[in-house]
């Protein structure tokens, strides 16, 4: 046990902790999910309740999480163990590990295609669309080749591999400190070559004036949801990336930090897609294709397309790979804390692992495509169950765990390690967090279970 404590790895700087939580934060969710969720649910108003989501439910909880692997310095199962000496909450631990493996096969699936992507926009292939449907055409005869699919998603997984093969200094931090740069720089040319756009009103309009009469009682859980997925919570990975962080770090702060970074790229990626659609007349709500079938469309029409549809992709790949060491992260670590392996196997036999896990769902595009389970392909289901089951479920244990099973006493004493000043200034911020955790969390949450489980629709339906 002493050996492992002595060992364990710590972030070199607070940026460097700041930049690899926001890395892990940022991803597909923002660029590729957020955009097309928005699109479907008109707007303005899904982001203004989004926004909401994210201030009241999402931030207590990345405070929750980080706490939680700070004070424990373990993985999510070692965590729980080291804090109650009641047996089931390991399962919860257990469950992220598990949620680890399910996200990354989807993930990983569309994190293939961005690299896919990158090789497409090099060869100039969205310059040979004669019909925007040649778009989806083009994209669904790429999703069909079972080489093509698997072979990226490979070389995704087995680049995830090679970062977190070299651990949280060398591997994960220093690879976010290059890539996190890189990613805000695109991102940015991205958006200015949007507001640039003739027509990019429009879309401003869409993203900034409300239509409140598109808001759905769903959207507002969907929203939630989403809160959940873009900032990571509830399967351990922030409580893995916080165990790596001193007691002397502010963990309200540094909290504070990940959710603006997320919440500003998720904005500006929306800002630089969503002009760049509404100024070539596309369709903002097309739903999950919006990147792969729109976005390559709205290329072809505009001044230095190629080049833009380059920087893009590589974009939307560096922002995954962030992402997918996270995950990877997380089940990394629980094998080397727990079960005493050494990193370097962890890595390579457990991404293995997290690649076969991943090849039913790149499947489900082309040979599995009739297999399904309750109505989903691997890959849909794979999406659905970690985002709509395993992830508010974390969140509903930890804050279920945090108010009532830890308890406050001891929490706040974590906390104030290295917030004092906060502590002292702000009693109304603390007293906020802990009604928050403790009433707010654990009922919304639930809501956004019940409605997973189609209970909600259920019954919205009988009442219709
Ligand atoms: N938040 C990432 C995104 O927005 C995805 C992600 C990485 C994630 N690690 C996670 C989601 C852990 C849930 C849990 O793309």
């Amino acid at each position: 046990m002493v050996s492992i404590e002595s060992s364990r790895e710590q972030w070199g700087s607070k940026i460097g902790f700041i930049l690899a939580a926001a890395g892990g934060a940022i991803g597909l969710g923002n660029i590729w999910k957020f955009p097309y969720v928005m699109g479907q649910n008109g707007g303005a108003a899904f982001i203004a309740v989004y926004l909401l989501c994210v201030l009241i439910i999402g931030l207590p909880i990345l405070i929750a999480e980080v706490l939680l692997g700070r004070t424990a310095q373990r993985n999510p199962v070692g965590t729980f163990k080291a804090l109650t000496k009641n047996k089931m909450w390991r399962a919860v631990g257990g469950m992220g590990v598990v949620a680890g493996f399910v996200i990354l096969s989807f993930y990983g699936v569309v994190a293939g295609w961005s690299f896919g992507y990158i090789i497409e926009a090099i060869k100039g292939s969205f310059f040979d669309y004669a019909t925007p449907s040649a778009a989806g055409e083009h994209f669904n005869e790429l999703t069909q080749n079972v080489y093509w699919i698997t072979g990226l998603l490979g070389l995704f997984m087995g680049l995830t591999m090679m970062i977190v093969y070299f651990g949280i200094n060398k591997g994960i931090e220093r690879g976010s400190k290059i890539m996190m740069p890189v990613l805000f720089v695109l991102l940015l040319i991205m958006m200015f070559k949007g507001l640039s756009m003739e027509g990019a009103e429009k879309g401003l309009e869409f993203l900034f004036i409300p239509n409140w009469s598109k808001l759905t009682g769903l959207s507002v859980l969907e929203a939630l949801g989403h809160a959940f997925f873009t900032l990571s919570l509830g399967m351990g990975a922030m409580m893995t990336y916080g165990s790596y962080m001193s007691k002397k770090d502010n963990v309200i702060t540094a909290s504070a930090q990940i959710v603006a970074l997320d919440t500003l790229i998720a904005l500006v990626a929306g800002v630089a897609i969503l002009t760049a659609i509404f100024s070539t007349g596309q369709n903002p709500a097309e739903g999950p294709g919006l990147i792969f079938h729109t976005l390559p469309i709205v290329f072809t029409k505009m001044t230095g397309g190629y080049i833009f549809s380059i920087i893009f992709f590589i974009l939307l790949s560096l922002a995954a790979l962030t992402s997918s060491i996270s995950l990877l992260e997380v089940v990394t670590s629980y094998f080397v804390d727990e079960k005493g392996m050494q990193r370097h196997k962890a890595v390579l036999l457990f991404g293995t692992v997290a690649f076969l896990c991943g090849v039913p769902s790149a499947l489900s595009f082309n040979i599995l495509s009739d297999t399904k389970i309750f109505g989903l392909n691997f890959f849909d289901m794979a999406n659905f169950l970690a985002s709509n089951i395993f992830l508010p479920l974390g969140g509903l244990f930890i804050s279920i765990f945090v108010a009532y099973v830890w308890g406050f006493d001891k929490a706040l004493i974590e906390l104030k390690k290295g917030a004092e000043e906060i502590f002292e200034k702000r009693f109304w911020e603390i007293k906020f967090w802990k009604i928050v955790i403790k009433y707010f969390c654990p009922v919304l949450i639930f809501l956004v279970l019940l409605h997973s489980i189609g209970v909600l629709t259920m019954i919205i339906n009988l009442f219709q």
